[in-house]
């Protein structure tokens, strides 16, 4: 092991064949311990996530300059071994990578397209902990393709700073990680600007430093969260703190060149208290909102606890953002199939809220979507829509029609209950459709199989159900 040390620390610019033999050479002197496999299987996305460990906590150490464009980083990821393990994946990509340690000593690397692949000294024991150390820089990029409707996505460089949001697959672009929904873990992020901007982050703001002419934020989310959800917004904000009438901390970013954004406080306080009515308890320590201007950035995202609205706002977004909190962040998709547990129940949360304000109701928007929507509407599979489909309008609305579909079918009180059980079951949480399915059938007392293959199985418009 002390030779293969001397590799490890030296890897950086050798070629890749170097490390990959050292990396096998420790395979064959450790038996029983190999190789994390490279993606945890999701079929949308085969090489997302990783094998053989199971992440417990991040500390992101990020400092970004918006003159250069240049992130500069220590990344270190707290893990539980889940077999003997000789060498293992994080995804990253892009960036350049200046050492890894494993324990604290140097380790050898090696980059394999978005994996980066880690040779500790020696192999690590399955059920042991163990803390990976990256220090990289560079200048990120955002990504792009049909997932997301050809929108950058990701790391988006703006004139004062940069917006960040990686839904599915782009945090793999700033920060290594096992990156995939089914590996949460509890994160500090600490970010360091040019004085006079705000970096904004998830979880709660316990310390901010000036020192100099750079700012530095530290935050802690302390309930588990899955990668893409994780944000480092920059920029020139003016920030709002203070308590939704219900009690719970609240932290608003907003760009002052985005009109209309004094609403934002008391939108996101309100909607966040009624939802915890109706959903059940808020699942984390701090409501809040970050709105950037970024006309190219067409979407939100439900980032937790600072879900992140470009320039296109309105309070149903909120709504809807806000709803994902539990139904997205707090219950996380298993894999990427089942995002219309995400993306249908803020659908029908933000209609719901558009009842509750007085607007159309969510029966009428049934009856005109049913009405409507054009044959290629109807040929999506809800429950499994295929990847580059995977925030197709019919995830969402189809997704939303069949929750209130359900709630006509069981009744409100019923269904509101299904709800709130299932928040509360998968609090920080994994779930996949059939548990959704076996829970209405176990509150409701009906059997729902031939109505959820109806709608969210069958490639075209439910006729009866
Ligand atoms: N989940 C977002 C929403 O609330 C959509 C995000 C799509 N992904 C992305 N990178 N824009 O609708
Ligand atoms: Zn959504």
């Amino acid at each position: 092991t002390a030779a293969l040390g001397m590799v490890a620390a030296t890897t950086f610019a050798a070629a890749p064949s170097a490390a990959s033999s050292a990396a096998s050479s420790s395979v064959s002197t450790a038996p029983g311990f190999r190789p994390g496999a490279p993606g945890v299987g999701d079929p949308y996305f085969p090489l997302e996530g990783n094998g053989g460990y199971d992440a417990q906590h991040y500390t992101l150490d990020l400092a970004y300059d918006p003159a250069t464009k240049v992130l500069k980083g220590t990344v270190h990821m707290l893990a539980r071994a889940t077999q003997d393990l000789s060498r293992f994946d994080l995804d990253f990509q892009q960036l350049t990578v200046r050492s890894v340690t494993v324990n604290g000593r140097p380790a050898a690397y090696t980059r394999d397209g978005q994996e980066l692949v880690v040779t500790p000294r020696s192999g690590l024991r399955m059920n042991s902990l163990f803390d990976v150390g990256v220090t990289y820089g560079g200048i990120p990029q955002p990504l792009g393709g049909p997932i997301v409707f050809g929108l950058p996505y990701g790391w988006i460089a703006t004139d004062d700073g940069v917006l960040v949001a990686c839904e599915p697959n782009a945090a793999s672009t700033w920060f290594p990680s096992n990156d995939h929904p089914s590996d949460k873990a509890t994160y500090s992020i600490v970010v360091t600007v040019p004085k006079g901007l705000v970096a904004a982050a998830n979880g709660v703001l316990a310390a901010q430093v000036t020192r100099g002419d750079t700012t530095t934020f530290w935050w802690n989310e302390l309930r588990p969260m899955a990668s893409y959800l994780v944000t480092t917004t920059i920029g020139k904000f003016d920030v709002q703190v203070g308590k939704t009438p219900a009690g719970l901390r609240e932290w608003v970013a907003t760009d002052p060149t985005v009109p209309g954004t004094e609403v934002v406080f008391q939108q996101t306080a309100a909607i966040t208290d009624y939802w915890s009515e109706l959903f059940g308890r808020y699942p984390f320590e701090e409501t809040g909102a970050i709105v950037d201007n970024v006309p190219v950035v067409g979407f939100s995202l439900e980032n937790q606890t600072k879900p992140l609205y470009s320039a296109v706002r309105s309070e149903t977004t909120v709504a809807h953002e806000l709803s994902h909190q539990w139904f997205g962040d707090s219950v996380s998709v298993r894999t990427w199939q089942h995002i219309w547990l995400n993306e249908g129940f803020a659908t029908f949360a933000q209609r719901y809220w558009t009842e509750h304000i007085g607007g159309e109701s969510v029966q009428a928007w049934f009856d005109r979507q049913y009405a409507t929507r054009p044959d290629a509407f109807w040929t999506i599979k809800v429950a499994d829509p295929q990847r580059d489909t995977m925030f197709d309008t019919a995830v969402y609305n189809r997704g939303g029609m069949t929750l209130q579909a359900l709630r006509v079918k069981i009744g409100d009180e019923p269904f509101f209950r299904l709800l709130r059980t299932w928040a509360a079951d998968h609090r920080y949480g994994l779930a996949d459709t059939d548990q959704f399915i076996t829970l209405a059938e176990k509150i409701s007392g009906q059997d729902l199989t031939d109505f959820f293959n109806v709608w969210l199985y069958t490639p075209s418009k439910p006729v009866t159900w």
